[in-house]
């Protein structure tokens, strides 16, 4: 990145704040990999067309790879780094994913999980229909996508039980 065309933009990511110098065209992608050096998001067409580069904006599934680092400006940024764990526990995909065999060489994993995190985390049971849309985007070369949409509704069941029984405390 030239200093000479770059401005600061200042972010949340994964709940830490940074400030950072950003050309008008560098991309999220590029900020979040080879700036803050967080590489579990993935860079796979760099062109919008396989989902590897999922991350949350404030809370919604962008495509880092077609989302410009300025407009994540005073915005909120979750990548795979500040998702899968929650305090002491893996997310319910991470293990729902692991339980019914949905991530094999693992490079899509990271975009496929915060890419289905808004269905799972819904509230309401999803249907595989619901499961499959909310993964539309996203590529995978390995599992043939039944065992992912497997462990996205065995991971909306497993947040739903988590849920309602800290609501019944
Ligand atoms: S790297 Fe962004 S969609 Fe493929
Ligand atoms: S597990 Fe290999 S690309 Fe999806």
């Amino acid at each position: 990145m030239s200093a000479k065309h770059s401005r600061p933009i200042s972010f949340e990511i994964n709940g830490e704040p940074v400030e950072i110098l950003a050309a008008a065209h560098d991309t999220l992608l590029e900020v979040i990999r080879y700036h803050l050096r967080l590489t579990g998001t993935r860079q796979g067409c760099d062109k919008g067309d396989c989902g590897a580069c999922t991350v949350l904006l404030e809370g919604k599934p962008v495509l880092s790879c077609l989302t410009l680092a300025a407009e994540a400006d005073g915005c909120k940024v979750i990548t795979i780094e500040g998702f899968s764990r929650r305090g002491e526990h893996l997310h319910p995909i991470v293990d729902a994913l692991d339980e019914a065999g949905g991530s094999q060489c693992g490079f899509c994993s990271p975009g496929i999980i915060l890419a289905a995190a808004p269905v799972v985390e819904s509230g309401e049971p999803i249907t595989r229909k619901q499961a499959a849309e909310a993964i539309s985007g996203n590529l995978c070369r390995c599992t043939g996508y039944t065992k992912i949409i497997d462990a996205i509704i065995a991971a909306n069941k497993a947040w739903l039980a988590t849920h309602s029984q800290e609501d019944n405390s």
